[in-house]
């Protein structure tokens, strides 16, 4: 029986394999993001399938390969150390890439995500499986995103139950607590979500409005270093929060959600929506459009529109941007962050959480990131964030999420669909 799990993660714009030890050791890791969409300023479902199919089998031949040096180069120190350890027989002078002996499973994202784009990502990981002859394990893209900040946290939430797990991302804003049970399985439990925009949304849609190019999440990071926050200038939106006692029984039609969400919850809800009018009310009152359009028109000219906005492409870019901008940018990502600051403290303080795991693409945000880590130090909670190379869509999380369930035997039907609203 191999020791690694293939995981496969095609929910939205970037297609991803990885192979994942029980350990969490990464031994590949390979993302192709999707840039079809940065000149339609927001992911086009027909283009991400498509795109996925072309992507799926390069990168995964290319994670495997990587992954066969990867276990060669171990092997080599390996036998320096231990000459009759036998983990590793059969690798000899293997460059071209693992074998189907290598695999333990195949895991892969069942939902949330596009329809279309999943199910490329979930017909090719039954294919391997099946062809390998191994277990196929569907993961919720949303547990995989948990799992990025988990695996990397070296067991240091061990025994911290409940966790406050807070996943930011484009298209998904919860808070969840989080704890183990006897099977050693995950369970979440969601005590708040956003009521309308997801907070990566907000922040592409913001960008948008700005005249950034998309995803506007980065650029709005990177621009907002460059300007001063004004605080006064956005009021956070108050969470809303049913009071606890009690509480008139509602109807759940859906089992699933009612077991997820207990009626007498407190809810430590988000909303975003208001914070984006704001944004477009102050470029509106203070005329700025025809220097957004302008810009718009100049980063594309330049190529700017489809470069990360980092080193030259970031002060190519910072030319094109006055002060008033600059401090709007700043004044926009500061509200966002103390909404989703909020959020994630009042819920860690009422659930009594023992630590705070931060994932999602919004968790690379730098001022996320400060923000966050001061507050937990002064709170004396142990918080984590994922790498920034596991923080938005990848493989290694969806393989990592994985492995808990193959340890416990939950695999998936061989007539595994997509679920597009599938909910954690
Ligand atoms: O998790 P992810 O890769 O995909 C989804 O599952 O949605 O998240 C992508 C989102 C985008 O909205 C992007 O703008 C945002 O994460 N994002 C950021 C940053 N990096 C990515 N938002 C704010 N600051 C960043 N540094
Ligand atoms: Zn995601």
């Amino acid at each position: 029986q191999g020791r690694l799990i293939l995981g496969i993660e095609s929910s939205c714009d970037e297609t991803s394999a990885a192979l994942v030890r029980q350990d969490g050791t990464v031994l590949a890791n390979v993302v192709a993001s999707q840039l079809v969409h940065a000149s339609y300023g927001g992911v086009v479902p027909e283009l991400a399938s498509r795109e996925h199919l072309r992507a799926i089998v390069p990168v995964t031949r290319e994670a495997m390969h990587l992954a066969g040096e990867a276990v060669l180069a171990e092997k080599q120190v390996l036998r320096r150390v231990a000459p009759q350890d036998d983990n590793l027989q059969g690798q000899d002078g293997d460059l071209q890439g693992l074998k189907y002996s290598d695999l333990a499973a195949v895991a892969v994202t069942e939902g949330p995500g596009l329809a279309g784009a999943l199910l490329v990502g979930i017909t090719f990981a039954k294919s391997v499986a099946f062809a390998a002859g191994v277990p196929l394990i569907a993961v919720n893209h949303l547990e995989g995103h948990i799992h990025a900040v988990l695996m990397e946290s070296a067991g240091a939430f061990e025994g911290k139950a409940p966790l406050l797990a807070v996943v930011v991302s484009g298209g998904h804003t919860h808070l969840y607590l989080a704890s183990k049970d006897v099977q050693g399985l995950w369970r979440y439990r969601n005590v708040g979500r956003t009521v309308d925009d997801a907070a990566g949304e907000a922040f592409d849609k913001v960008a948008k409005l700005l005249g950034l190019p998309y995803p506007g999440g980065p650029w709005i990071d990177a621009l907002a270093r460059h300007g001063v926050a004004d605080r006064e200038l956005f009021a956070v939106a108050q969470i809303k929060q049913k009071a606890t006692g009690h509480v008139a029984p509602k109807l759940v039609k859906d089992a699933a959600a009612r077991e997820q969400e207990p009626d007498d919850a407190t809810r430590f809800d988000l909303s975003f929506s208001g914070l984006k009018t704001a944004v477009r009310r102050y470029v509106e009152l203070h005329g700025m459009q025809p220097a957004i359009a302008a810009r718009f028109e100049a980063l594309k000219a330049a190529g700017l529109d489809k470069t990360k906005p980092r080193g030259e492409a970031l002060a190519a870019a910072l030319g094109h941007f006055d002060a008033a901008t600059l401090n709007l940018i700043a004044s926009f990502q500061d509200a966002a962050v103390r909404n989703i600051v909020r959020a994630a403290f009042g819920a860690a303080e009422h659930f009594g959480a023992h630590g705070m795991l931060i994932s999602g693409g919004v968790a690379a945000n730098s001022a996320l990131r400060a923000a966050m880590s001061a507050r937990a130090e002064k709170q004396r909670i142990a918080i984590a964030f994922p790498s920034i190379a596991l923080s938005t869509d990848n493989a290694a999380m969806i393989a990592a999420a994985a492995w808990p369930k193959f340890v416990a035997g939950r695999f998936a039907e061989d007539t595994l669909e997509p679920t597009p609203q599938l909910r954690l």
